[in-house]
């Protein structure tokens, strides 16, 4: 299983709340594989053990762009993938495939998020590592992704079933019990922010959450 946590743009996760956030997470795991930081663009100087994944890209070469976020970039900056489509960063379905593919043929690992199974459907087709059902009315809020859509997640792990994607779930998930049910739904992976950065114990959180993920 995988925990990736999105740092989003939040104060409490960005700057040198981030670099307090990730070193903490060091101090209690390590370099542990199955903890992916989604960092926010400003701090991808953060020198970090952990796996880092960009917050989105843009399917480019480095160049004459401004304000873009070249995946032929991402590299030096240490990022070992991208999370693209993001409900709150939405891309088209070209974009889509432009990014997936390029990430990947540049050795990048793809995470692209999905709001509905129409979306899963067509994203499938891209063949990303990761497809993350998230309901964006659900994104931040106190009721979790796998009690209110279990039914919706097991149909997205049928749909996923012989391709080469796994499924993540995410959106307002924020205990240990919330990972459980998510794991014996199917998912391979959690996609979490607020229920651990807007936390005021956001590493008593992850060490919860960590003993299902592992
Ligand atoms: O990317 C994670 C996400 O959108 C879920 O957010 O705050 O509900 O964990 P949250």
């Amino acid at each position: 299983m995988l925990f990736f946590i999105n740092f989003k743009a939040y104060k409490e996760s960005t700057g040198s709340n981030a670099v307090t956030l990730i070193r903490g997470i060091e101090k209690q795991f390590g370099d542990h594989p199955s903890i992916i930081a989604v960092l926010n663009p400003l701090d991808s100087l953060i020198d970090t053990k952990l796996t880092k994944f960009a917050q989105t890209a843009d399917p480019l070469n480095p160049g004459a762009y401004t304000g873009h976020i070249p995946v032929g970039l991402l590299g030096g900056y240490r990022y070992s993938g991208v999370m693209i489509n993001h409900s709150e960063c939405k891309l088209t379905l070209e974009k889509i495939r432009d990014i997936v593919q390029m990430a990947s043929e540049q050795g990048f690992r793809t995470l692209v998020c999905a709001a509905d199974l129409k979306e899963v459907k067509e994203i499938v087709a891209f063949s990303p590592d990761y497809i993350a059902y998230e309901p964006p009315e659900l994104i931040g809020g106190e009721i979790s992704v796998s009690t209110a859509k279990p039914e919706i997640i097991q149909e997205a792990v049928k749909l996923l079933q012989g391709t080469g994607s796994k499924l993540v779930v995410g959106a307002g998930i924020k205990n240990r019990n919330d990972v459980r049910v998510s794991k014996e739904l199917g998912a391979e992976g959690i996609l979490v922010s607020s229920g651990v950065v807007k936390s005021p114990e956001p590493i008593g959180v992850i060490i919860e959450m960590m003993k299902e993920v592992v």
